[in-house]
């Protein structure tokens, strides 16, 4: 199932040349970011998720909560954006991010959590976060969210304001509502997961030996696994690939410096050249790391910890920080993660019905097959090329799918790749402006709201696409962002689910969304295809990924 090479030789002009340079951060910025920003671990083609959970009882006052952090350094040292290695050959990496409960339960003072951004404080499951994201409409899970709801989750609890220190909030400016709001949260998931730690090994085998020592060592810190997933890469020509057989992993930001300091840049191509600002796809650092300059020209704001001695032992700087406090935040970043279980045998099984019918009503259309129809659901081809209205579109200089081009110039009437395509939603470019004289001002828009994915997926491919076996697999959706509102959930709000999303009416994303209708826009006539719910949310919550120094602070809590 779309075993075939990224890069079809009836596309490639030649075979790829070398890779293209990557971005990666200079010393000593790099080695105060965890690894995960700056790489997939692309050559580290297994991994271990382990979700786990502080299981002992909550203690404001507790003392010694990231103890165990000092013994997970032993057997899995975070690996920093230092190791240019880390992820080039196949060395083992580890990253590791906390839910709001984790730094909760592990000691971090009120006042600091008082400081992180509202999405991170409330996670992913208080009302108006669900509605926005789509999963429960009305009091109601809807039907992409696995029956009974997610598994798991930080279980924030209730919301509830009151203990927010009033002189906190004042300093901060920090919209936390008023303290007399009502608890609006009456559910739990039965799983609670307090941090999320990713081993990435070489095989399978040494990716579940790894995560073994490391639960044993973790245990008597009470600390538990209570979740865990396999990931996998299945590299191939330089991607993965998804459950369905697409290559993935092909269109991401790249961070520059607004104001670049040109004797000391923060930033590098890995063949040494400066970074530059590419028109498609350049987003200012801060829109990936906290503490640096964003797309609103401001600091991404992050939380703050009072500046004791452990505090500035470990290596934490003011940078911005109210007097007396340190920035917490500086070089992490806010890691959403979503469980997304996907349906393999529903997917080919509908488009293969619908291509049937479609040829069955249209006899002239011989062209619409399952693998048709699942590209433009898509919006690329198997191989990840963009369709373009004369077809795909030509391979770049190093033989990999061209990703500079805008839609207003490859495909203005979506004749290519259809209005309501995954790819067209998630990143529209600028393919909303209504004219080319707006469209720089479209795609500048729209790269506000860039996110950085850094997910890989879980469970073997079936051996047959059209069976469903029973078996568990899906796509650890994981992304970097430092604004949560303005970044992932506008994408999933404002473009994966709007039903009025650039000319279309009453549908979603094709993909991600629910079943319901999907138009193809093709001459003389757009074709409507009915697509079912393919891809269902397993459990899910926003984590903070923290800089390195802020780890070594965790650790003396
Ligand atoms: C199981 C779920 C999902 C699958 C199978 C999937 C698959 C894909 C594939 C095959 C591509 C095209 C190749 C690429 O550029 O990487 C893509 C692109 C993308 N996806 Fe998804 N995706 C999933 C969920 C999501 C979610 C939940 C979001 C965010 C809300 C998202 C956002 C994006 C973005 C931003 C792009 C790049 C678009 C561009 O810049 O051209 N995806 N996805």
């Amino acid at each position: 199932m779309g075993k075939g090479s990224v890069t079809s030789p009836a596309l490639a002009s030649s075979a790829p040349r070398a890779k293209p340079p990557s971005w990666r951060l200079t010393a000593p910025n790099d080695s105060k970011v965890q690894g995960l920003v700056v790489s997939g671990f692309a050559n580290v083609p297994s991994a271990q998720a382990l979700f786990l959970c502080c299981d002992w009882p909550d203690d404001p006052n507790r003392v010694g909560g990231g103890a165990w952090l000092n013994e997970l350094q032993l057997v899995a040292p975070i690996t920093g954006a230092e190791k240019k290695d880390a992820g080039k050959k196949s060395d083992p990496a580890a990253s590791l991010a906390f839910t709001f409960t984790g730094l909760q339960k592990m000691g971090l003072s009120a006042d600091a959590l008082a400081t992180f951004s509202q999405p991170f404080r409330e996670g992913m499951y208080q009302e108006d976060r669900l509605r926005r994201l789509g999963d429960r409409v009305s009091e109601k899970w809807q039907d992409t969210v696995i029956s009974g709801g997610p598994r798991w989750s930080g279980n924030v609890p209730q919301r509830n304001v009151a203990d927010v220190p009033k002189q906190l909030w004042e300093r901060t400016l920090l919209d936390v509502g008023s303290p007399s709001e009502k608890p609006e949260q009456e559910w739990t998931t039965d799983i609670t997961v307090h941090a999320l730690l990713v081993l990435y090994e070489a095989s399978e085998q040494a990716a579940l030996d790894w995560a073994r020592k490391v639960e044993e060592r973790l245990l008597p810190c009470g600390v538990k696994v209570v979740h865990r997933l396999p990931l996998e890469l299945l590299p191939d020509n330089g991607f993965g690939r998804e459950h369905f057989g697409f290559a993935d992993g092909i269109s991401q930001p790249i961070p520059f410096e607004e104001e670049e300091d040109p004797q000391a840049p923060l930033l590098v191509m890995s063949d040494g050249s400066r970074v530059k600002k590419d028109k498609w796809h350049s987003v200012p650092l801060g829109e990936i790391l906290i503490g640096h300059t964003n797309a609103h020209h401001e600091k991404a704001p992050g939380p703050f910890v009072a500046a004791e001695d452990k505090a500035s032992a470990s290596g934490l700087e003011p940078s911005g920080a109210p007097d007396g406090l340190l920035n917490f935040g500086l070089n992490g970043s806010y890691l959403v993660v979503r469980e997304l279980r996907q349906y393999v045998g529903a997917f080919w099984n509908s488009l293969e019905e619908n291509a049937a019918r479609i040829r069955a009503h249209d006899p002239g259309a011989t062209h619409v097959t399952a693998e048709w129809l699942a590209e433009r659901v898509i919006g690329r081809t198997i191989d990840g090329h963009l369709l373009c209205p004369a077809g795909p579109m030509k391979p770049d200089q190093y033989g990999l799918p061209e990703n500079s081009f805008g839609f207003k110039k490859a495909d203005p009437d979506s004749l290519g790749c259809p209005a309501g395509s995954h790819v067209r939603r998630a990143n529209p470019r600028d393919g909303l402006a209504k004219d080319m004289a707006s469209a720089t001002t479209l795609l500048n828009a729209a790269n506000n709201h860039r996110i950085l994915r850094r997910g890989r997926k879980y469970g073997k491919p079936p051996a047959q696409r059209t069976v469903d076996d029973g078996a568990e697999r899906g796509l650890l959706f994981m992304c970097l962002n430092t604004d949560i509102a303005r970044q992932f959930e506008f994408v999933q709000q404002t473009w994966v689910l709007n039903r009025n999303f650039a000319t279309l009416f009453d549908e979603t994303d094709p993909l991600i969304g629910p079943k319901g209708g999907f138009t193809i826009q093709e001459k003389p006539l757009r074709r409507i295809v009915d697509v079912k719910t393919f891809i269902q949310l397993a459990g899910g919550d926003y984590f903070f990924l923290p800089s390195m120094p802020a780890l070594r602070y965790l650790a003396k809590l």
